[in-house]
């Protein structure tokens, strides 16, 4: 499964492309706000920084204005995926730009009849959110696993990217059901490493090595 880092913050993805955790990145307008930066600027960093494939969100609803701005977000990098609502013009604007050849990630999905319509649109990505349904009562990896068995059915080879990942658990459990992605907070990815045991086994074998009295 691939890790893609769900921020706009240079800083972050500068430190976990470092570590070679990094596959991609995703943004969506929030995470831009967030940052305080001109949007084209900050694509255009994440774009030199990670060579995987880095999101970027139109923000118009209609058919012309989506197709307008991603003319100009695909001018920034070749790794430039456009992001587009799941919507009618969303799914519209999703088979024109996969038609010519742009890598699309169709944005807020929270079913998975929703999901099969992004793939038939040749979509690149779906990005089901999961801890948004978590928030309202649902079971958030419910829907990953429909979309993995419907996407099976039929070989569909839009990736399912695991969005509003918000824990450990989530990305073992999209993990588990076959998700192709799971883009989180970078916080989570370090998180990720995190075990008391090892930890604790750290400590024991440096307690039990000073005991030696080597050097290495
Ligand atoms: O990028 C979309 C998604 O990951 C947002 O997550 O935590 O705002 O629901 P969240």
């Amino acid at each position: 499964m691939k890790f893609f880092a769900d921020t706009a913050d240079v800083k972050d993805i500068t430190e976990l492309n470092d570590l070679g955790l990094l596959d991609g990145v995703t943004t969506n307008p929030s995470l831009i706000a967030r940052s305080g930066r001109n949007f084209k600027d900050v694509i255009a960093e994440i774009c030199s920084i990670v060579e995987g494939p880095v999101s970027a969100e139109v923000v118009s609803l209609d058919y012309e204005g989506m197709m307008r701005e991603a003319r100009g977000l695909r001018q920034i990098a070749s790794n430039v995926t456009v992001k587009v609502p799941l919507t009618l013009d969303g799914l519209k604007a999703c088979k024109a730009l996969a038609s010519d050849g742009c890598m699309v990630n169709v944005t807020l999905c929270f079913s998975a009849i929703q999901a099969l319509l992004a793939a038939k649109a040749g979509a690149t990505f779906i990005s089901p959110f999961i801890g948004r349904l978590d928030d309202i009562h649902l079971d958030g990896t419910d829907l990953i696993a429909e979309i993995r068995q419907i996407y099976d059915n039929y070989a569909f080879d839009t990736e399912i990217l695991a969005a509003s990942v918000r824990t450990a658990l989530h990305v073992k459990q999209v993990a588990l059901i076959g998700a192709d992605v799971a883009t989180c907070p970078p916080a989570v990815i370090k998180s990720l490493v995190k075990h008391p045991l090892t930890d604790k086994g750290i400590e024991q074998f440096l307690a039990d090595w000073k005991n030696t009295g080597q050097t290495l």
